[in-house]
């Protein structure tokens, strides 16, 4: 007699299978029409299924031992590895884990600096993506925000009147790599200048790089957006460019920040230094797997078709006479909103007068054609 539990599909009555599979019918044909959010359907992880039979955890510090040992930690820092050498970190100088996602990334962020200037300002733009408020609420952090410019850019002329007035306080600087809505770069160039000008002596930068990271690395002559321009911390999505079915992230920080953050803790056998307890194991496992199979050149070439599907998503709206444009080293396609059934059906989407479409790896000629067509009925529906 076995004493293990075991259900299998056919445990399963015959009205739920069916509506698993409806279900999964009806998700494959919605995410057909998907244009609008920085998320890529492109991935195909079939070959690491067999993983999921395993109950993962990477608990604790992916770089140290653990008590539990159904971890994925070594996939984990060559991930990391990877990354550092992408954003130019020195040699043994970084440390990072794989998050949930971005918003994990940026509270890591924003928790490192607050440690090291717990007296910090917070400077953040208008542009900035919601969860970062939110953040900013749960940990009680003091911030202030920067007006943005029309193309999403933080207004350096209000931050540095904004830093000359706080000049004796820390200032913890939050930069958007690629804001949500436009794709805007904040110039790091310029807050190290800013900065710099003001005399202002502690600080710490942190990057939000969501979509942008996985782009800019892949660009030529990008802005300053990583280790090699000073930046203190980095916090870049998995799900966006690189693609995932489970949501994850990455964040990258200065080894010396997080040495000051780090506590043993005796039940894990390991430093606790990520946000979490208990880590998905399998995320890791796919962006490592992506980057395998991928490499620098594939990430490249996906970045150049996404660019070339954002121009010619531009040229087919101005055909139509909308005015949509983007910022540069940006796939996101920023257009005057339109009438709600096309938005809804392209999952399009919107904040006050604009909206955007997201040029993701599967985004194809053939789907932007479709949407074009979409609007341009809909225009001649409400003139007729
Ligand atoms: C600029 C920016 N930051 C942060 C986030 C949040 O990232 P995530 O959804 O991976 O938590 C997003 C999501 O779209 C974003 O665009």
């Amino acid at each position: 007699m076995t004493h293990r539990l075991h259900f299998s599909t056919s445990s399963l009555k015959k009205k739920e299978q069916n509506r698993l599979s409806d279900f999964l019918q009806f998700l494959s044909k919605e995410t057909n029409h998907f244009l609008g959010y920085p998320i890529s359907r492109e991935f195909d992880y079939s070959p690491l299924y067999p993983f999921l039979n395993i109950p993962l955890n990477n608990v604790g510090d992916p770089f140290l031992d653990s008590r539990y040992h159904a971890n994925t930690h070594q996939y984990e820092r060559e991930v990391i590895a990877f990354f550092s050498t992408l954003l130019h970190a020195k040699k043994n100088a970084v440390w990072g884990y794989v998050t949930n996602g971005g918003t994990e990334g940026n509270m890591y962020g924003i928790y490192l600096a607050r440690e090291i200037h717990p007296d910090g300002l917070l400077y953040y733009s208008e542009a900035t993506h919601y969860s970062v408020p939110k953040i900013l609420r749960m940990v009680h952090a003091r911030s202030i925000m920067i007006k943005s410019q029309p193309n999403g850019e933080m207004d350096y002329q209000d931050l540095a009147a904004t830093l000359r007035i706080h000049a004796d306080v820390p200032a913890i600087i939050f930069a958007n790599i690629g804001t949500t809505m436009t794709g805007a770069i904040d110039d790091i160039r310029k807050i190290n200048k800013i900065i710099k000008d003001l005399r202002i002596k502690k600080y710490y930068i942190h990057c939000d790089a969501a979509l942008s990271g996985m782009i800019l690395p892949f660009v030529n002559n990008p802005p300053d957006f990583d280790f090699a321009s000073g930046i203190d911390s980095i916090s870049i999505s998995g799900h966006k460019m690189i693609g995932s079915p489970i949501p994850c992230g990455l964040v990258l920080a200065k080894k010396t920040h997080v040495d000051r953050i780090a506590r043993a803790v005796e039940y894990i056998g390991t430093l606790d230094t990520t946000v979490t307890g208990s880590r998905n194991g399998i995320t890791p496992l796919f962006l490592w797997y992506a980057i395998h199979c991928k490499g620098k050149e594939g990430f490249t070439k996906i970045c150049q078709h996404c660019f070339s599907i954002a121009d010619y998503a531009i040229k087919r709206f101005a055909e139509i006479n909308i005015k949509a444009w983007r910022n540069p080293h940006s796939i996101t396609v920023v257009f005057p909103k339109q009438s709600e059934d096309v938005l809804d059906k392209w999952q399009i989407a919107t904040q006050k007068e604009y909206a955007h479409i997201v040029a993701m790896p599967h985004v194809s000629l053939h789907q932007i054609d479709q949407f074009i067509d979409d609007l341009n009925q809909d225009i001649e529906q409400q003139v007729t």
